[in-house]
C-alpha cells in the first residue's frame, strides 16, 4: 500500500490522490477521440464463482430483459451526441457470461452500428458451458469475430479447487474450429493452490493445441470480498511460474503480447482494456476519455432507474491532471510490453522524455527497459516486476473501488492515495 502511494507521488509529482466524485454529466467529450474502442457489460451468470471479483448476478429472465431496455436507452444518450458516425476499433462484451443475453446481442450491435463504424471487430467472453453449435452460429451471424473462453484450468483438480467441473472440453473446441472465428483466446489462471508447473504448461499447450490463437494466463488474485476457500500460491512460485510461461512459449515459437498473454505469430489480439479511450456501456462499464475516467453504478436497480429517467448511470467521475493521465497511459502501454513514443507524443502533445525522462533513464540503467528507435520494450525483468504493480494496483485499487461500488451504488466520492 504504501508502496503504491510512493509510486503514485514520485510519477505524478503531487501529493493528489486520484479522486473519484460523484460528479455527472449526460454530455461526454469523445467525438474527436482517436483509438477510440466500446465495451459492453452483462453483468449475468448462471453461478457465481467464489473467486470471480466482476459485477454480476444470478440471470433471471425479467431482470435481464429490463436491462437489455436500459442498455439500449445508454446507447441512445452516448450515441446522439455525436454528429456522424464514428469510427471504433472494436468492441467487446463482457461479463458476467454474455452469452446468457445471447438473443439480445444482435441487436446490441445494431444499435450501436447506428452511430459507431466497428473497423477491427467484434470480440464476446464465453463460459465454457455457453459453447454449442447453435450460440456459435448466433455469434457468427450477430457479427462476432472473436471470442474468448474462460477454461481457467483443463485440469481436474485445479477447477476443482476453482469449484468447476471438466467438460469435454474437446468437443467445444471441435465446435469452435468449425465455427472459425479470427481470434481464440482462452483464459487460464495460474498459481492456484497445489497447481504445479507442469500442469500449467500442460494447460498451455492444451489450449494452443485444441485451436488457441491466444492465451491469457492470469495470476490467481485473492480479492477481499471474494469468498475463496483457498488461498492462491505465494509470489515466489507466481514469479516461478510465470518466467515458466514465457520461457514455454518463446520456446515454442509463440509471441508474448502483453504480461499475461501470449499469441501464435501473424494473429490478431483480444484486448478490451488496452486502448488508448473507451466508452463502456452498462453496470459497472468504465469510460477513459482524455481527460476523464467515469464509472457507472455496480446497482442494476439503480442502473435502470436512472436510465428510465433519461440520465447515463455514472456513478463517479475522476478529471486527470496531465499526468495522472500521462501516468495511466503508461500503465496501460507498459502492459502491452511496448511503449511507443510517436504514439505517446501524438496523444499528449509531448515528448515523453519531457515528463518521464529520468524515469525512463532509470529504468534503462535497471534493465527493466530496452530503448528501441521508436520505443521502449520491456525486458523479462521488466515484464516481472511490471507483473508485480499490476497485482499491487489490482489490490490497492481496483479491490477498494470495486468493494465500495458493491455495496452502495452511488457513492459521495472514493480517494485512492
Ligand atoms: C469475467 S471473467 C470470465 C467470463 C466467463 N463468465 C467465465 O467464467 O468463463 C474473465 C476472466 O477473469 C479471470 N479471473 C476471474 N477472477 C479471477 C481471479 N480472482 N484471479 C485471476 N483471474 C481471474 C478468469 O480467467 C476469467 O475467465
Ligand atoms: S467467473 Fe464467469 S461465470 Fe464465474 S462468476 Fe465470474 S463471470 Fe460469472
Amino acid at each position: 500500500m504504501l508502496l503504491t502511494s510512493l509510486m503514485r507521488i514520485w510519477l505524478t509529482r503531487s501529493l493528489m490522490p486520484f479522486q473519484f466524485r460523484d460528479y455527472y454529466t449526460n454530455k461526454l467529450y469523445f467525438e474527436k477521440e482517436q483509438e477510440l474502442g466500446l465495451y459492453i457489460h452483462l453483468p449475468f451468470c448462471r453461478k457465481l464463482c467464489s473467486f470471480c471479483p466482476y459485477c454480476k448476478e444470478i440471470h433471471k429472465e425479467d431482470i435481464a430483459k429490463d436491462y437489455k431496455k436500459a442498455l439500449l436507452k445508454e446507447i441512445e444518450l452516448v450515441g446522439l451526441q455525436l454528429h456522424s458516425p464514428k469510427e471504433v476499433t472494436s468492441l467487446y462484451f463482457g461479463g458476467g457470461t454474455p452469452a446468457l443475453m445471447i438473443e439480445d446481442i444482435k441487436e446490441l450491435i445494431q444499435t450501436l452500428k447506428k452511430y459507431f463504424h466497428i473497423t477491427q471487430g467484434i470480440g464476446v467472453e464465453l463460459h465454457p458451458e455457453d459453447i454449442s453449435k447453435d450460440n456459435l452460429i448466433k455469434l457468427k451471424t450477430a457479427g462476432v469475430s472473436m471470442i474468448s473462453v474462460g477454461i481457467q484450468s483443463f485440469n481436474k483438480q485445479c477447477l476443482s479447487v476453482l469449484g468447476r467441473k471438466p467438460i469435454d472440453f474437446e468437443n467445444i473446441f471441435s465446435l469452435i474450429k468449425e465455427a472459425d472465428f479470427e481470434v481464440v483466446d482462452v483464459d487460464l489462471i495460474f498459481a492456484i493452490p497445489n497447481q504445479t508447473e507442469e500442469l500449467l504448461l500442460a494447460d498451455i499447450e492444451t489450449a494452443f493445441s485444441y485451436g488457441a490463437t491466444q492465451i491469457s494466463t492470469y495470476p490467481f488474485i485473492d480479492f477481499t470480498f471474494a469468498n475463496n476457500q483457498y488461498k492462491p500460491l505465494a509470489e515466489k512460485e507466481k514469479k516461478k511460474m510465470l518466467k515458466g510461461i514465457s520461457t514455454y512459449c518463446q520456446k515454442t515459437g509463440r509471441r508474448r503480447t502483453s504480461i499475461w498473454t501470449f499469441a501464435k505469430p501473424n494473429t490478431k489480439k483480444y484486448s478490451s482494456i488496452t486502448r488508448d479511450n473507451f466508452l463502456g456501456f452498462g453496470v459497472s462499464a468504465t469510460t477513459l476519455l482524455k481527460e476523464q475516467f467515469k464509472i457507472n453504478t455496480f446497482s442494476i436497480a439503480a442502473y435502470c432507474q436512472r436510465l428510465s429517467e433519461g440520465q447515463l448511470p455514472t456513478s463517479l467521475t475522476l478529471n486527470f491532471t496531465l499526468r495522472q493521465r500521462a501516468v495511466y497511459y503508461l500503465f496501460w502501454q507498459a502492459y502491452t510490453m511496448q511503449i511507443n513514443l510517436e504514439e505517446f507524443e501524438q496523444y499528449f502533445g509531448l515528448h515523453l522524455n519531457k515528463l518521464f525522462g529520468f524515469e525512463f533513464w532509470l529504468a534503462r540503467k535497471l534493465g527493466l527497459v530496452k530503448k528501441q528507435p521508436t520505443s521502449y520494450q520491456l525486458t523479462e525483468k521488466g515484464a516481472y516486476y511490471f507483473h508485480l504493480i499490476e497485482q499491487a494496483y489490482t489490490t490497492a485499487y481496483i479491490d477498494k473501488m470495486w468493494h465500495i461500488s458493491r455495496k452502495t451504488p452511488f457513492p459521495k466520492e472514493i480517494i485512492l492515495r
